[in-house]
């Protein structure tokens, strides 16, 4: 695909991301340029288009094109308990510590939360901190945001592949989830979420101060400026002493570096001062 001046986008691509823009206000300027023409690539492969005009063409004939179009560009893969050690960790230091400070009362944010498996994770971890501390349920919000509303949805259905609970220790299992394939969630652990559309490039915390945010494998997909911007947005969205959990192959850019520090580099935790 063929470019003008160095650093400027060919006309075709740009005012395809003019379309994308208008038809769902989703800004592909702030996401890294090599990701979003790979997934706009994957899409016209599958419709045997050949040129960004034709492809714009075609999504402005066929809504559920342009919906498939989104999906690909939000990449929502997830599963409960991704990356167990984090979990781990959160579970035996994290949510402790939190739990004494605030009596239980924690306000938590997963940010880029896709259908749930992240803010359901916290959730099932803080009832069994509720468990141990002998308390029946926790005092606790988890705001579960994501910008897919579609992701969303399947959020609040709180029914699962089994696939998704491949990671989940088999007693979290057998306790939080009734049926085989697909797995649905007990009442207890959706009664913790309050979900909401949200886009991180332009939109401020939905509910600061928190005293743990998640946002895992989301700000990779950014640019570079767009990964400063939301590391400062999601410190700012911290209580002091509030935690920070980024995805393993994340990390702070720009201004936010000097108001954190990084807890644990293995599993990103960070903490504000
Ligand atoms: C790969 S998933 C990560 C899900 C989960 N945090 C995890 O680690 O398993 C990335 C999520 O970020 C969401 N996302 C992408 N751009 C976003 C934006 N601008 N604002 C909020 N969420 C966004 C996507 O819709 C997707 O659900």
């Amino acid at each position: 695909m063929s470019r003008g001046a160095p650093g400027a986008l060919e006309p075709a691509f740009q005012a395809l991301m003019h379309e994308i823009a208008k038809t769902h206000g989703f800004r592909c300027d702030a996401y890294k340029e090599g990701c979003i023409r790979r997934r706009i690539g994957v899409r016209m492969r599958a419709r045997a288009v050949h040129s960004y005009d034709a492809y714009a063409a075609l999504l402005r004939r066929d809504p559920a094109e342009s919906q498939r179009l989104l999906d690909a560009l939000t990449i929502h893969v997830s599963r409960f308990y991704r990356n167990p050690e984090t979990w781990e960790l959160i579970a035996t230091a994290v949510l402790p510590e939190l739990w004494r400070g605030r009596a239980g009362a924690l306000r938590c944010w997963s940010a880029g939360c896709a259908a749930g498996e992240e803010p359901y994770t916290l959730a099932i971890l803080l009832l069994e901190q509720a468990r141990r501390e002998g308390s029946p349920t926790p005092p606790a919000i988890i705001d579960a945001t994501d910008y897919d509303g579609a992701s969303l949805e399947r959020a609040a259905q709180g029914s699962y592949p089994r696939a998704a609970i491949k990671d989940l220790p088999a007693r979290l299992t057998r306790r939080y989830f009734q049926g085989q394939d697909p797995v649905v969630l007990a009442p207890e652990v959706r009664r913790l979420i309050r979900r909401g559309r949200h886009d991180l490039t332009r939109e401020p915390p939905p509910a600061a101060p928190y005293d743990l945010v998640l946002c895992r494998n989301v700000v990779i997909y950014f640019e570079t400026r767009t990964q400063e911007r939301i590391a400062s947005l999601l410190t700012d969205a911290l209580a002091p002493g509030g935690y920070l959990v980024l995805g393993k192959v994340e990390t702070i850019r720009g201004e936010a570096r000097a108001r954190l520090v990084l807890q644990n580099p293995r599993e990103r935790i960070y903490r504000r001062r």
